[in-house]
């Protein structure tokens, strides 16, 4: 039975499942700083085989894992290049500023998607005066473009051009399943065409927390050691990793239920005159309520009044499917919303 969760805020506000929480209860543990738990060594083994790399790390969040990744990959002062709208670059508080001394290149893509001639303009060549560039991030899903997934062809393009510049590529895959699901295909065809990716178990996922970061071992190495500095040796992990392995193993292919209902919920709002601000391809949609007149605290209240979280802000909103909302959830909420207008 899943807890019914009628959030449109975000999917990482989904929660663990039954059987996440029985995991939890009875895992086994072990000092995971000395490799000791036995359950946060088979979450990253399977990590490995799923996304075909050689070496994975399980960190406390996706700020966390990108951080851990970037760093391992940059040394201070260089210059890493990232999509304007991208997560590491909006949404982490600066830590690669901060954490890794790095100038950040941004790039306005198009649909979150970097045309490998922008990418190749502005790595830096070699000149007394400039910085190295020596990182590419990716990001798929792209998040504040729509939840647009990047295809194997589109990452493909920016990991060639990278790569003739010698550049490590990231990928901040924090909803990478999301992308893979989508464009119905095995995950690691998005993998390869990256060094290291960042996944988040605790979003359409549902595990209670957690991320992991996949790598060749050398960047993986030094990324384990990053993960000590920042405060992140967890010791018992293994309780938190537990809904971890179910989140990797069995809760990636319902993620097509939350774009269904995606789709169901963007058509629907449309049909009532809300304006849909995406091409709605995964688990996100972008509204805005002033096509309807109404402002951020009625669209609030009218949610509020349905026994809905949202969070309206200026003219809209960004509207998340996820576990623990099913169609006839979607269905209700329209025909609430029809009521009000
Ligand atoms: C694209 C993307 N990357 C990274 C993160 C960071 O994940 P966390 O909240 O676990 O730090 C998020 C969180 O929403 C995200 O949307």
């Amino acid at each position: 039975m899943v807890e019914k969760n009628l959030d449109f805020r975000s999917d990482t506000v989904t929660l663990p499942s039954p059987e996440m929480r029985e995991a939890a209860y009875k895992a086994a543990v072990g000092d995971d700083v000395y490799g000791d738990d036995p359950t946060v060594n088979e979450l990253e083994a399977t990590a490995c085989e799923v996304f075909g790399k050689e070496a994975a790390l399980f960190v406390t969040s996706g700020t966390m894992g990108n951080a851990v990744a970037v760093l391992a990959h940059t040394q201070r002062g260089d210059e890493i290049i990232l999509d304007e709208k991208s997560h590491i670059y909006v949404n982490e508080v600066g830590g690669l500023a901060v954490m890794g001394q790095l100038m950040a290149r941004t790039i306005p893509g198009e649909k979150g998607y970097m045309k490998p001639e922008q990418i190749e303009a502005a790595i830096r060549r070699e000149n007394i005066h400039y910085p190295p560039t020596s990182l590419l991030c990716l990001e798929n899903t792209q998040n504040m473009h729509g939840g647009i997934a990047l295809t194997p062809q589109q990452m493909k393009s920016n990991y060639d051009v990278a790569k003739e510049h010698g550049l490590g590529v990231h990928l901040d895959g924090a909803r990478v399943f999301n992308a893979s699901v989508a464009l119905n295909i095995d995950v690691k065809e998005l993998a390869q065409y990256t060094d290291t990716i960042q996944i988040c178990l605790s979003k359409g996922l549902a595990a209670p927390v957690g991320s992991l970061v996949v790598g060749p071992e050398d960047v993986m190495k030094r990324a384990r050691k990053y993960r000590k500095m920042l405060g992140g040796g967890m010791r018992q992990a293994g309780i938190i990793a537990a809904p971890g392995l179910i989140a990797l193993t069995k809760m990636v292919d319902r993620l097509a239920d939350d774009h269904k209902n995606a789709k169901i919920l963007a058509e629907g709002v449309s049909k009532l005159g809300i304006k849909v601000m995406n091409d709605v391809q995964t688990n996100m949609v972008y509204v805005d309520f002033s096509s309807i007149g109404w402002t951020a605290e009625d669209w609030n209240k009218a949610c509020s009044d349905l026994g809905w979280k949202s969070r309206g802000y200026g003219t809209g909103t960004r509207l998340v499917t996820h576990y623990g909302i099913e169609e006839e959830d979607i269905r209700d909420f329209l025909e609430g919303i029809a009521k009000k207008i």
